[in-house]
């Protein structure tokens, strides 16, 4: 949700800010701006409705000069995106500008007090009301922009990262993070990059300092980064090494950062194994295990929290923990767990999945776990993010980072964590039997191959995609490990085709959704070789009867499914339980050729943004 970039130093700030805007543009799309300190120390804001492009386009004729800079990319919270709305927003005499990614919760209240003190709004958004906050402060007690910006902060509820330029002050950029992430980029020659998150950093310097909540970071030339907190205490967070190469940040060829991600899944699930199953590919081990052993082998219950893709890999670990581990699981929608009073018990294990490590409503679920007692554990994927700092032990899903807002390669980084993990306390518990155990981990380390073999029915789904195009409705049915597979593969058509679909479990089919079934709706059945075969055949022979146009993913060589479908699309086989690390490749592949046949933006779809830190 909204992309935070910032320089300071001795290089031409613009290009630095609208690259870096481009690598974050995943964040929001709605509009973007820019605020610069010029050569000549005026303080120029520039906005544009619309993609980063637009920005750039909008300021072709403008004074684009000056050696510091904060800009923004937008996903829309308060106010309809347009160029009012946009950041950076001016305080009301033009001297501060500043940026912000969150929502302020009590902005309405504050706006009210600057209201009656006679400042006016230029824009309807959270933001503005901050700014004007802080220079009202720094002028009405006559303190400097630190100081200012702390009182502010303290009257303020709710998430923010922020970054503010002063005209006074060209010198110097002041940022500040609760909830929102802020990464600070320690360049070679004493200039300062910042950033919400390390992509735009990644090409300049290979020095970061992940700022914690609650900090302040003072960038001023010529001085070390002075980070403090609201009370202006000293805080001193680490420099980390950066953890992404510019490789990852480029589409490498493909047209869109999706197709590249989908691809990538075989290595990157060879990333995500690498120094955790042995050479000999039959022992898991997982760092996690090993400190926390007894926590986790011993857990009464798995609580899993998640959203979106991430929930529904999830619902493939719950069935993974039940019949592996004999663990019971519930797997929960983060955003509703949290406001729900449940249950948790100091013996649970609450496991928190997020590829981005920024989603408020898992953060929240996260807290509310460690409030009760729980041992938390993170699967994720972005390095240093909130989540894997906020949880006590957990696995990184190492897929690299993920560009494209449709989650693909992260949702199978996260099935095979999770099988890594239901794989590893199976063991530890002793609910598999050592031969069984052994086999099972040497058949995930073959999956990287099957998914390459599953990634050549690349070529037949292009071609089958325009048959779907005039579609308004789909379903994808599934049972067993299959359901999940559903679930996503709908998610990912209605998220970037803006299709409707649903995802069902087949067999329920017949208890409400079968009454949509016609000749206009096309049915995918994800109907591979598993002990629910049999029935899923049914479920097919129950569409056709209704005269619904069926799509089978089914085992090669599969001739019974052959005769009853529309389409095929063959698979290699594997066991059941790593069945949806190889189904939801054409699923994918599908929605993605789709999308790109009705000609919409794959990778930045309506409405949409890769992390969503406001609940
Ligand atoms: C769908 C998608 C979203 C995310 C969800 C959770 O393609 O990407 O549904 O899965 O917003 O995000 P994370 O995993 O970052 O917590």
């Amino acid at each position: 949700m909204c992309g935070i970039v910032g320089y300071i130093g001795q290089k031409k700030a613009y290009p630095i800010l609208i690259k870096g805007l481009k690598r974050l543009e995943y964040r929001g799309y709605d509009s973007a701006g820019v605020a610069m300190i010029d050569t000549k120390g005026g303080l120029n804001v520039y906005k544009a409705k619309g993609k980063v492009a637009d920005l750039e386009a909008f300021c072709e004729d403008k004074d684009i000069s000056g050696n510091a800079g904060i800009a923004h990319t937008r996903w829309a919270t308060h106010g309809e995106p347009n160029s009012a709305n946009a950041h950076p927003h001016y305080s009301a005499s033009g001297r501060l500008a500043l940026i912000h990614n969150g929502i302020i919760e009590n902005y309405a209240t504050i706006k009210e007090n600057l209201v009656a003190r006679g400042i006016q709004f230029k824009s309807v958004t959270d933001t503005e009301v901050l700014v004007q906050l802080i220079e009202h402060i720094m002028v009405s007690n006559d303190l400097d922009l630190l100081e200012a910006v702390q009182v502010a902060l303290h009257q303020v509820i709710g998430a923010y990262a922020i970054a503010i330029l002063d005209r006074e002050h060209p010198d110097t950029i002041i940022c500040a993070r609760q909830s929102s992430p802020l990464v600070v980029g320690l360049g070679e020659d004493g200039d300062f990059y910042l950033a919400s998150d390390a992509s735009p950093i990644a090409e300049y310097t290979d020095k970061v300092v992940y700022l914690n909540d609650g900090d302040i970071a003072v960038m001023r030339l010529g001085e070390k980064l002075k980070v403090v907190n609201l009370d202006n205490e000293t805080q001193h967070p680490k420099v980390k090494q950066i953890d992404v190469t510019l490789g990852q940040l480029e589409k490498g060829g493909y047209p869109f950062f999706m197709l590249k991600e989908i691809f990538e899944q075989p290595n990157c699930l060879r990333d995500c194994m690498r120094g955790r199953i042995n050479v000999e590919g039959d022992r898991i081990t997982l760092s996690a295990v090993i400190d926390f052993r007894e926590k986790l082998a011993g857990a009464r219950r798995i609580i899993i929290v998640a959203c979106g893709t991430s929930w529904h890999a999830g619902l493939i670990g719950k069935q993974l923990f039940e019949s592996l581990c004999r663990i019971p699981v519930e797997v929960e929608y983060a955003s509703e767990f949290r406001y729900r009073e449940p249950v948790i018990f100091p013996d649970d294990v609450v496991i928190a999945i997020s590829q981005s490590g920024e989603t408020a409503d898992t953060l929240a679920a996260i807290e509310l776990a460690r409030q009760a007692g729980a041992f938390v554990f993170g699967v994720c994927n972005a390095i240093g993010a909130s989540i894997p700092r906020q949880t006590q032990t957990g696995v990184y899903i190492h897929v690299g980072p993920e560009i494209g807002v449709a989650s693909t390669k992260a949702f199978t980084g996260q099935v095979t964590v999770l099988s890594m993990l239901a794989l590893c306390l199976a063991n530890e518990r002793r609910t598999i039997p050592g031969d069984v155990y052994k086999e099972m981990v040497a058949e995930l380390t073959r999956i990287p191959e099957k998914m390459e073999e599953a990634l050549k029915t690349n070529e037949q789904i292009e071609r089958l995609a325009p048959i779907f195009t005039y579609a308004k409705n789909c379903l994808y049915l599934g049972r067993g490990y299959n359901y999940p597979v559903a679930l996503e593969g709908a998610l990912k058509l209605k998220e970037i085709s803006y299709i409707h679909a649903e995802g069902y479990p087949a067999a329920e089919m017949k208890h409400g959704p079968i009454a949509l079934i016609d000749s206009e709706m096309p049915v995918f059945v994800i109907a591979t070789r598993d002990k629910l075969y049999e029935k899923v055949i049914s479920n097919i022979q129950e569409v056709r009867a209704r005269g619904g146009r069926v799509t089978a993913l089914v085992t090669a060589g599969d001739e019974q499914i052959r005769r009853l479908a529309d389409h095929v699309i063959e698979l290699p086989d594997t066991l059941e339980c790593f069945q949806p690390l190889i189904a939801s490749i054409p699923l994918q592949l599908l929605a993605y050729h789709i999308a790109v046949c009705k000609g919409k933006d794959v990778d930045r779809p309506r409405n949409l943004a890769k992390s969503v830190t406001v609940e």
